[in-house]
């Protein structure tokens, strides 16, 4: 285990933005964060668990213990004729275990390919590419109970996924640490790969695998998404907003090219980078901060931006977009106020 005094988070988020920590430890076991949530320094101060720091906007210092997990490891636990079940440690960079299962060609997951991040903060964002989420793979999730230190798994179905959403973003939000998750992949994999842009790639290879899946994916987002090392940014900046069917009615008559996924329950999901490139932000500067000019819903820190300089940016975005269209978007983003 590892403690930090005031120490910047600036290799800690990929906004790049350039904040202290009171602490920052950094622990290597389940057995080192059950003692070290025993500790006075977290008693006796507030405390936040990050993991790749990849989706999450510092607004000033944090005053208090930043924790991050160094718990590493992939380990095959059970083999079937069907399936392969693989424990994945919480401190393990996603696209490591992305890239290991490709190259195992164990499959589903393969569409999620170059998301930023580390396992651990899978499951609390269910993160979602290219019309799959991590849900769609997930077997249980490992945790440990902050208030008492005992170990809890959570089934999948326990975990509540919805749209970049789970229980631990919602009843049960700071009361679990995740240590490892169980996937549960395919050892014959069937391709996803009916998405727009994915559909499009996918066709300069005459016979995928879910090494081909991997290689479009990751062209496309290098295409779009801007390299955080570059240009700091934490990917969609928006959820996709979603309407009633007598908004979608209306909105569709007025701007018929307007793209959408119908949810099959008399809602729509609609494209936040649209409408937001729709009221002129797409690529457009405001002092050390931008909308991305490739994909609108991706706001970036040109360099030196603080916390404030985004969230300027984000309202005059939002209130754009309540103007237009009577929309109301919603930071996917987890915003930190010291
Ligand atoms: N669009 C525009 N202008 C833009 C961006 C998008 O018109 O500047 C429209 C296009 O019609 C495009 C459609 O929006 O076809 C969808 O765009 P895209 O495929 O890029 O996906 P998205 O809905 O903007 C979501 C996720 C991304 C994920 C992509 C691909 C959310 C909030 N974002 O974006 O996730 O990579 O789908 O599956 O759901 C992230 O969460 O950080 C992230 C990057």
């Amino acid at each position: 285990m590892k403690t930090y005094e005031n120490h910047s988070l600036l290799p800690y988020n990929t906004f790049g933005i350039d904040v202290d920590a009171s602490y920052l430890v950094e622990y290597d076991s389940e057995e080192e964060l059950v003692q070290l949530l025993q500790l006075d320094l977290l008693k006796e101060n507030k405390f936040l668990h990050i993991g790749g720091g990849s989706n999450l906007l510092f607004i000033g210092n944090y005053q208090g213990v930043i924790l991050h997990s160094h718990i590493m490891g992939i380990e095959v636990k059970n083999v079937t004729d069907s399936d392969v079940f693989v424990k994945v440690g919480s401190g393990v960079v996603w696209d490591d275990f992305v890239a290991y299962c490709v190259a195992k060609n164990y499959g589903g997951v393969e569409n999620l390919s170059l998301i930023p991040g580390e396992v651990g903060a899978t499951p609390v964002q269910n993160i979602g590419a290219y019309g799959v989420e991590v849900k769609d793979v997930i077997y249980k999730v490992e945790c440990i109970d902050v208030a008492t230190g005992e170990k809890r798994i959570f089934t999948n179905p326990e975990c509540k996924f919805a749209y970049r959403d789970s229980i631990f973003k919602r009843e049960l939000k700071g009361k679990y640490i995740v240590t490892a998750v169980w996937f549960k992949l395919n050892r014959s994999p069937r391709l996803h790969v009916n998405y727009g842009s994915l559909a499009e790639e996918i066709k300069k290879y005459p016979e995928p695998t879910i090494h081909e899946v991997r290689q479009a994916v990751v062209a496309i987002r290098q295409r779009k998404l801007p390299e955080p090392k570059v240009l700091g940014n934490a990917g969609s900046f928006f959820l996709n907003p979603v309407v009633d069917q007598n908004h979608f009615a209306k909105l569709q008559q007025q701007y018929p090219d307007m793209p959408f996924y119908d949810l099959h329950d008399g809602t729509f999901k609609i494209p936040a980078g649209w409408l937001i490139e729709q009221c002129g932000w797409k690529g457009k500067s405001v002092g050390k901060v931008a909308v991305h000019g490739s994909q609108a819903l991706v706001l970036i820190n040109k360099g030196g931006a603080n916390g404030l300089d985004i969230i300027n940016l984000s309202d005059s975005i939002r209130q754009s977009v309540r103007e237009k269209f009577e929309i109301e978007l919603t930071p996917e983003v987890n915003l930190i106020f010291g």
